[in-house]
């Protein structure tokens, strides 16, 4: 533990500093406040302590006390202590012809709405009634001058007609550049998605792979919420978060089938300071996928199953650096996933994954509950041998039960050069299901450095 909190200090600093800097900023009252006015915090940092309160090392208990704290989004609580009463003019989807018959094409209408509302000034809801609109891929640039407020209730339908799609590709509803945005309202966001699953390459095997658009893209977004919403069957990932910061994502429904294609439920990427809580998100892809450049995530309180679980990476593909820090996920149900908590990363990258927890996570019927897969290889040709990997540092496991569908419930297979360290298992009970009987488990370990605390189950040989 003395060694490794020594090698911790100076990415700790760094750490503590930056998030420091960040509070700072946040010291003014600003306009943001009706957004996060009545987020309640959901954040105990006398619990977090009290999480670390059994590994004896002292200097290693302070030092993550310190970041966890930091980790906490404290900013979103503070904005939240002060109130404004200020009027808010409503722009209405409908008031620019939008039809919402379920079958017109409202892109249009849409696009001149996000105008409109954009470029005012104050505090602005942008309404989408209680109809089916549908809609071509667009894009709702910022940046706004308004405080923007987009009430969703009823539903946002993808056209499914694949010509629609051709300048990008990528993207369906896409925010791009927009500060101080809350996106919520009850309603639904479909994809449409099964066309684009039935020309996917790992669907129809004679397919070239082609991207498919994600369905809801926020791009250099920051103050965003994204709350209370229905999302489901994405042409390929749900929601994406990419190169945003000061995210809250919560109580979202994201739902596809389990057969779908790449249907990752929450992707975040280049993201810091994001939390995510009480969604539920069953597809056919990851619940949560985080890769490289995120830093500060919290996600508590989430339901997965189906899917591939939640996951780390994939990190350094294509001999890629990758950097990942101060990820927890704390509070979460798997079931029927093939993985539980994973961390995956390619042969032959670089950088590093460190300053992760993973805590009071159960799992039912998981088939790889607690994995860390340095070979992982996603890709046709087999992926030949090489030497450099993304160094996988300080992940902490804590609280974790339930059953394995598989008899090898903890697996890490870490890369001989760069082995995973600091690897810390506390409470685990994990035991495999044969009908109503609980079965042994076993834990295979490849190039790991780890210590146990608590009662852990399986260890390894
Ligand atoms: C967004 O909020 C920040 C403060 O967090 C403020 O400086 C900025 O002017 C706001 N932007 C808009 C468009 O309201
Ligand atoms: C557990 O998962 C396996 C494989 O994913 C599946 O075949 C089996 O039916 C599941 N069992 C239960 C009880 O859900």
């Amino acid at each position: 533990m003395a060694l490794q909190a020594r090698l911790l200090l100076p990415f700790f600093i760094i750490m503590l500093s930056s998030a420091i800097s960040c509070y700072s900023s946040t010291s003014q009252p600003n306009p943001v406040l009706r957004h996060f006015g009545h987020e309640e915090s959901g954040h105990d940092s006398q619990a977090y302590s009290s999480y670390f309160s059994n590994i004896a090392d002292g200097d290693f208990k302070d030092l993550i006390k310190a970041v966890t704290d930091a980790l906490s989004l404290k900013r979103f609580v503070r904005v939240g202590s002060i109130s404004s009463t200020t009027s808010i003019k409503t722009v209405n989807v409908d008031d620019f012809g939008a039809e919402g018959d379920g079958t017109h094409d409202d892109t249009e209408a849409f696009m001149k709405a996000w105008k409109v509302a954009c470029s005012s000034q104050g505090v602005v809801d942008l309404v989408v009634p209680q109809k089916k609109y549908r809609l071509k891929p667009i894009t709702f640039s910022g940046p706004c001058k308004s405080d923007l407020t987009i009430q969703i209730s009823g539903s946002i339908e993808a056209s499914d007609d694949q010509s629609d799609y051709g300048e990008d590709g990528r993207h369906w509803l896409l925010f791009d550049s927009v500060q101080n945005l809350s996106v919520e309202g009850g309603g639904t966001i479909n994809g449409n998605g099964k066309l684009w699953w039935q020309n996917s390459c790992k669907i129809n095997k004679d397919l070239p792979c082609k991207d498919a658009p994600t369905a809801l893209t926020f791009y250099r977004c920051t103050n965003l919420i994204v709350k209370n919403l229905k999302i489901q069957d994405a042409q390929q990932i749900h929601v994406s978060f990419e190169k945003c910061s000061n995210v809250q994502a919560s109580k979202l429904t994201i739902t596809a089938p389990e057969e779908s294609p790449n249907t990752d439920g929450i992707h975040v990427t280049d993201t810091q300071n994001i939390r995510i809580s009480s969604c539920v998100i069953g597809t056919g892809d990851d619940c949560i996928s985080i890769v490289s450049g995120s830093k500060n995530l919290q996600a508590t309180d989430i339901t997965c199953g189906p899917g591939h679980g939640i996951s780390i990476g994939s990190l350094g593909s294509g001999n890629s650096e990758a950097y990942v820090s101060g990820i927890t996920v704390d509070g979460a149900k798997l079931s029927g996933t093939t993985n539980g908590v994973r961390i995956k990363t390619w042969q032959g990258g670089s950088g590093s994954a460190g300053n992760i927890k993973f805590q009071n996570v159960e799992m039912y019927n998981v088939t790889n509950p607690i994995i860390i897969d340095q070979s992982y290889c996603d890709q046709d040709k087999p992926c030949k041998k090489q030497g450099t990997a993304v160094q996988v540092k300080n992940v902490l496991y804590k609280n974790i039960q339930g059953t394995s569908a598989s008899e090898v419930a903890i697996k890490f297979d870490c890369s001989k050069n760069f082995p995973c360290q600091g690897i810390l298992l506390q409470n685990i009970n994990l035991k495999g299901q044969a009908g109503d009987q609980k079965t042994a488990t076993e834990a295979l370990c490849n190039s790991v450095k780890l210590a146990y605390a608590g009662v852990v189950s399986p260890r390894c040989p």
